[in-house]
């Protein structure tokens, strides 16, 4: 994670399952382009594609230019930039299922071996379905493709299985073939800016700590709402729910984050092992409890932005009657002496007012209150507001006199936000997770137990919504903060959700 441009990092050869495929074009080759405008990409590398499809490389680096034009944060490429770029790019069909299918990129690792005289480090990545994860990692030994301990890894995308015994399943697969030194399991959110700079903002500044446990904050709140709908990925999601998609990975992975003890290095193994401990800390969410400890709910349609749009129901590849939840909101407890008596409050949801993953963490009241205003009543508690998308900030709210000859006090926000930063200079997750992958960094990526403990922790929760149907769904309509039953669940303990509109207003 911590690295400086290094143009002399060892060579490299990408072969990418799933080549022509939908991740690809939007995430991974933008990152790469992105990583070798930047010059973080060694001197020699190699980018192999590959799917069942048949074309040649100049095909196929045509069909990645359409795509980094799209979906590059740096707009359209440069003729020149992307033809030194396309050099590196090649392709090669193979049926993924068939392990003699493997054996030419046997040869092509050979062919650049010889021609940069170089041991170069080789990077599988399963772009693919997950059902394929398996069968690539088995065809990747019969093929007797190089698996060097120090030089081969294989990066792996989520979902990591769709249950705990899926996940310990893969698991097992992966560790009977690779070595978890070489297992790169992708969630993306941590390579996210924002989320890295919460280590930063927690470890390097001595003020945080103090404040950072039971003792002051009151209650965190971990919120990723999405505007967008399910789209063309009916058929994924109504086998996943937003429990699965969201939840189990990406907002349990901020809350360790956010609640982690300080690691005694920036080591990766340490790193992980600390986030380790928050998640084998947290309090079993017992059956009985699930109603009043966790909402659930799916969208209808509505409009957004003046747009009509469709009901999760109505969705291409959705059962009618689909019991699959949109939105997932839960209480959890982190049992442990820093965080004795303080709520974790998750919320995610499709389809809703605004796109936003934001965490706040509330701190108490003050003991004694000496203003008595009735303008502005008591003094409002302090928060930290952590912006990760789409505005990139960091902002103390605190208290402070308004200017005039009465004591009256207001909210005003002590800000660090990227504004200066415009949002194409801030690297994109991709980029941070693949430069890692290339220089063998495991910190911002899943370790197996990991993820295991995580399934652990919402097995409950995802037996419970199985086995007893939801009878109100559908139950918030697309533009709303999601279902009443997430506001009952947080307003029973006197606290409401914290919705922020835009970066000026306060609520
Ligand atoms: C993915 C989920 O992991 O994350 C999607 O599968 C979700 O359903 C996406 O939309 C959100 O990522 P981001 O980076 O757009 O917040």
């Amino acid at each position: 994670m911590l690295k400086t441009l290094n143009k002399k990092s060892d060579p490299t050869i990408f072969i990418i399952f799933g080549g022509t495929g939908d991740l690809t074009k939007r995430k991974i080759m933008p990152a790469l382009y992105n990583l070798f405008l930047a010059g973080y990409l060694p001197v020699n590398f190699a980018i192999i594609g590959t799917s069942s499809s048949k074309m040649t490389d100049e095909k196929y680096s045509n069909e990645l230019l359409d795509a980094v034009n799209e979906f590059s944060r740096n707009g359209k490429t440069k003729k020149e930039d992307w033809t030194k770029f396309a050099s590196h790019i090649g392709f090669q069909d193979a049926d993924i299922t068939d392990p003699n299918a493997f054996k030419p990129f046997g040869k092509l690792i050979e062919k650049y071996k010889k021609e940069w005289k170089e041991t170069p480090s080789i990077i599988y990545y399963c772009a693919v379905a997950p059902h394929f994860f398996c069968t690539i990692a088995e065809n990747i030994t019969k093929a007797k493709l190089e698996n060097d301990l120090d030089t081969t890894r294989i990066i792996i995308e989520k979902p990591f299985g769709t249950d705990l015994g899926s996940a310990q399943e893969l698991n097992k697969k992966l560790l009977s073939i690779f070595d978890e030194k070489q297992i790169y399991r992708i969630d993306h959110y941590l390579g996210k800016e924002v989320v890295q700079n919460i280590m930063a903002f927690r470890f390097a500044n001595s003020i945080m700590e103090p404040l950072w446990n039971r003792n002051h904050v009151e209650h965190v709140q971990i919120s990723v709402t999405e505007q967008i709908g399910i789209g063309s990925r009916g058929k994924y999601f109504e086998g996943a729910g937003i429990l699965r998609d969201m939840i189990q990975n990406h907002l349990l992975q901020l809350l360790c984050i956010i609640a982690m003890e300080p690691p005694t290095n920036f080591n990766a193994d340490e790193v992980r092992d600390r986030k380790v401990d928050v998640l084998k800390a947290m309090r079993k969410i017992e059956t009985g409890k699930i109603e009043s400890m966790s909402a659930r709910g799916q969208y209808s349609s509505g409009w957004i932005e003046g747009k009509e749009v469709l009901g999760y129901r109505e969705e291409e590849n959705v059962d009618p009657d689909s019991n699959t939840e949109t939105y997932a909101a839960m209480k959890l407890h982190i049992d442990n002496w820093r965080w004795q008596g303080v709520p974790f409050y998750l919320r995610t949801g499709k389809r809703l007012f605004k796109s936003a993953s934001i965490i706040t963490i509330q701190f108490k009241e003050i003991p004694h209150n000496i203003f008595v205003s009735e303008e502005s009543g008591a003094p409002k508690q302090n928060r930290l507001v952590i912006s990760i998308q789409p505005d990139m900030a960091i902002r103390f709210q605190l208290q402070s006199k308004v200017p005039g000859l009465e004591m009256n006090l207001n909210t005003v926000d002590v800000v660090f936000d990227y504004a200066g930063n415009t949002k194409s200079d801030s690297p994109e997750a991709y980029e941070t997770l693949l430069l890692d992958a290339i220089t063998g960094d495991q910190t911002l990526f899943m370790r197996a137990d990991q993820v295991e403990v995580a399934w652990k922790l919402i097995m409950p929760i995802l037996n419970y919504w199985e086995k007893n149907k939801a009878q109100n769904f559908p139950n918030y309509s697309a533009d709303s903060w999601g279902p009443e039953n997430a506001e009952a669940l947080i307003a029973k303990d006197g606290y409401h959700w914290f919705n922020l509109p835009d970066k000026n207003k306060k609520e």
